[in-house]
């Protein structure tokens, strides 16, 4: 039996409805299974410059984007691609629309960065109103959440990028719950910063970040760059240079974040797209049944997470109802909206058909039980 067999075999498989860190397969387990290596060796190297090229390929950006990798959760790559992107002497137009919308403005507050904030907590940002903010104000940046995480909602990546493009403003955009689900295309859409981590739709696990750039923005940011640590200049040219990260990578994480972005391509971006629409159809179809209803209006939803109103089935202890499924192998998440009770599922992972049927098909035993 080899190691993949082994695993699949021997780990139970979980179903985590969490958006991220997210069911992995058998393969990214197995991959962290690996002979002890100092990091400083070149073979790690061409490990580290492996993924970076990799998560290229992933948004189409080879030829017009380079990577910076940071060991830290997703909010790391968050503070370093603000703190190295924009100048004190700029100003970013930061979209609030959710939870990580406010928290990249939490960052600016603390590193004293300008910014101003248009759009509250479940709003649409519509274009035409991003552009009447870009044309009122002086500003450099633009700041958005692609998925936004909180509530479900896709924000219109292709049209701000536009508009962007039209006022001469970078955009920065998190990608964290869109990036390796959602096919970004770097080369034709105008994106000057990206970041993401490894554990949410590349089906990693969590420890790895990572910060995608312009190869027009390299100046801008060994200017701007106001930070030590989290410093994408001082961390894409340390990787260039001596093929190594500045600091301590987690090597058994970065073998099985290869993995992940090599399945990743394997499967394609636009098949996985499929599968994660299509899991979230089944998902919003069986809650719809068992009479739940959405925070989100349908034309505004991402396919990859639902955010689930509680008020639509007022009698429910959510905490029962997690640790019934829970106990069935199914992790469910609550919600973050002020003011309005929800719960979320997200599509992030290696989840199939199956996997769906069968979480719904315990929701379904959970309402139809006398509990
Ligand atoms: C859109 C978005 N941005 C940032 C983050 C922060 O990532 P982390 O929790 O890994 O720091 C998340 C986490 O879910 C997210 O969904």
């Amino acid at each position: 039996m080899n190691f993949e067999e082994h695993i699949s075999k021997s780990v139970d498989r979980k179903i985590l409805l969490n958006p991220g860190p997210g069911t992995t397969s058998s393969r990214v387990k197995e991959a962290m299974i690996v002979p002890d290596i100092c990091p400083r060796e070149q073979e790690f190297g061409e490990v580290m410059h492996k993924i970076s090229e990799g998560l290229l390929e992933i948004g189409n950006g080879l030829t017009t984007h380079e990577v910076a990798l940071f060991v830290a959760s997703g909010t790391g790559a968050m503070e370093a691609c603000l703190v190295s992107a924009i100048g004190k002497k700029d100003k970013a137009l930061i979209l609030t629309n959710g939870a990580y919308g406010i928290r990249m403005t939490h960052i600016c507050d603390r590193f004293n960065l300008p910014y101003e904030r248009r759009f509250s907590f479940g709003d649409y940002p519509d274009p035409e109103e991003v552009e009447k903010a870009l044309e009122s104000g002086s500003f450099t940046h633009l700041a958005m959440i692609h998925h936004e995480t909180s509530t479900g909602m896709m924000n219109p990546l292709e049209e701000i990028s536009g508009i962007c493009r039209k006022h001469g403003v970078r955009l920065i955009v998190d990608a964290m719950s869109s990036y390796g689900a959602y096919p970004i295309d770097l080369k034709n859409t105008q994106v000057d910063y990206l970041f993401s981590s490894s554990n949410k739709c590349i089906q990693g696990m969590a420890g790895l970040s990572y910060v995608i750039f312009s190869k027009e923005r390299l100046e801008e940011l060994k200017s701007n760059s106001g930070g030590y640590y989290f410093d994408v200049y001082g961390q894409w040219n340390n990787l260039q240079t001596k093929d190594q990260l500045r600091f301590t990578p987690p090597v058994q994480i970065c073998y099985a974040f290869l993995a992940a972005i090599q399945e990743t391509l394997q499967e394609g971006l636009l098949k996985r797209w499929d599968r994660y629409q299509s899991n979230w159809q089944l998902f919003y179809d069986g809650l719809r049944e068992l009479g739940f209803s959405f925070f989100l209006s349908e034309k505004y939803e991402s396919k990859i997470l639902l955010a689930i109103r509680l008020d639509s089935k007022p009698d429910l202890d959510f905490n029962h109802f997690h640790d019934y499924l829970y106990e069935h192998g199914v992790t469910i998440y609550p919600g973050v909206i002020p003011e309005c009770q929800t719960f979320r599922v997200a599509v992030i992972g290696d989840l199939h058909q199956e996997d769906i049927e069968y979480a719904v098909s315990l929701m379904k035993d959970y309402f139809s039980a006398d509990k």
